[in-house]
């Protein structure tokens, strides 16, 4: 679905006729649910500014709900962030002429300036629709009136399960959101992790590259369920001595372990809007799930979260203690920042739109393709900078 006015130039949308739709998302897609910040960034009374797919919101949370604003006062505009005043612990007032609107609905319902204003409890300021789960905020970029789709149809599978314990951390990073999504189903950029500290600490192993193939690849596009495209690691041919001249140069890391799960991980999958999931990583009966939700044109919110099935809040204990003692320093911070740092240096190409069709893809990119036309097809619509002005 898709009626806005395009920002990306028509010449280059035309050369992509399977994808165009993904070429114009450099801010993100409308009327889906994006993980905006953990549970724990707004605490109760607390406001929080996010920036989502260029669009300023201010988030507060109220006798344990969290409701979210857009942070721009709808008499002269003036951002509410930058001097916030609640005078009621459900109302926020403009710091400029005193425009005050109710957290839950938005409506105006007093102007400390004017108070007889024909204008009070006739309009309102935007708001958008906020649901949390495991530990997420999740917050609905949609056009107002329309009803989100339920929450579920916007996460990975397996995220939402009632067995499934999460931890996380996330990371502001400067590269354009698709940037991030590509990275994380890339099944060549395992290259880049060859040197990580988590290889030696679980003893599992890494080849130096993946080769995907349509036979390895899923697509999920059944409606009213996720949207995704899923990579069967396990089906793969893998690369483990890296020749140069015919001489190996790199080796990838061999598994102590037994083959299967226990060796390496066994699949990644990416889901519309902008989520991830990778099955058995960082260790076996672990699944990471990831969120790139597109801050601005050149930035992301990138939550890594781990997840692993549970079945007593001593087992969630112990997952949470792991996630910080171990998970964290070595995988997070030691394999998934050699991610960062590949998304900040794809970023200074492909600033640029023709990057994208000046690019040299091969045929193991074939999962990257799958993912950009899943988005094409299954998108609710594309943001433009006309949804921020
Ligand atoms: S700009 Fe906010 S009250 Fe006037
Ligand atoms: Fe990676």
């Amino acid at each position: 679905m898709r009626d806005e006015a395009t920002f990306v130039d028509e010449s280059l949308l035309k050369k992509v006729p399977r994808w165009r739709g993904y070429l114009e998302a450099k801010l993100g897609f409308r009327n889906h649910w994006y993980a905006v910040r953990l549970s724990g960034d707004v605490g109760e009374g607390q406001i929080e500014k996010v920036t989502l797919a260029g669009e300023n919101i201010l988030l507060k949370r109220i006798n344990g709900k969290v409701y979210a604003i857009r942070d721009r006062c709808i008499h002269r505009g003036i951002p509410f962030s930058q001097k916030p005043e609640c005078y009621t612990p459900d109302t926020i007032t403009c710091w400029y002429h005193g425009f005050t609107y109710r957290w839950f609905d938005g409506v105006l319902s007093d102007i400390l300036a004017a108070p007889d204003s024909r204008v009070i409890g006739n309009r309102k300021v935007q708001t958008y629709p906020v649901e949390e789960a495991k530990g997420v905020l999740f917050v609905y970029l949609g056009d107002e009136g329309v009803t989100p789709q339920p929450l579920r149809e916007d996460v990975p599978p397996y995220f939402l399960d009632d067995d499934m314990a999460v931890e996380g951390h996330a990371y502001l990073v400067q590269s354009n959101w698709r940037l991030a999504a590509e990275n994380g189903f890339d099944a060549l950029h395992v290259y880049i992790h060859r040197t990580s500290p988590l290889l030696g600490n679980t003893q599992r192993g890494l080849p130096i590259g993946h080769i995907a193939s349509s036979a390895h690849i899923t697509v999920y596009e059944e409606a009213g369920e996720p949207k995704g495209v899923y990579d069967d690691f396990e089906q793969h041919s893998v690369v483990y001595d890296a020749t140069v001249d015919g001489n190996v140069v790199v080796k990838g890391t061999r598994s102590s372990r037994p083959p299967g799960p226990e060796s390496r991980s066994s699949g990644a999958s990416t889901w519309l809007p902008c989520s991830a999931r990778v099955d058995n990583f960082p260790d076996a009966g672990h699944y990471q799930f990831e969120w790139y939700t597109p801050v601005t044109e050149d930035s992301h919110y990138y939550l890594i979260l781990i997840g692993k099935r549970v079945n007593s809040e001593a087992e969630a204990l112990a997952h949470r203690q792991e996630f910080w003692n171990r998970w964290k320093p070595l995988s997070l911070e030691g394999f998934n920042n050699q991610d960062i740092e590949a998304r900040v240096g794809l970023q200074t190409f492909y600033k640029d739109d023709r990057a994208w069709l000046t690019e040299g893809l091969i045929e193991a990119d074939l999962p990257i393709m799958k993912w950009r036309e899943l988005c094409h097809e299954h998108n609710r619509g594309i943001q433009t900078p006309d949804h921020i002005r």
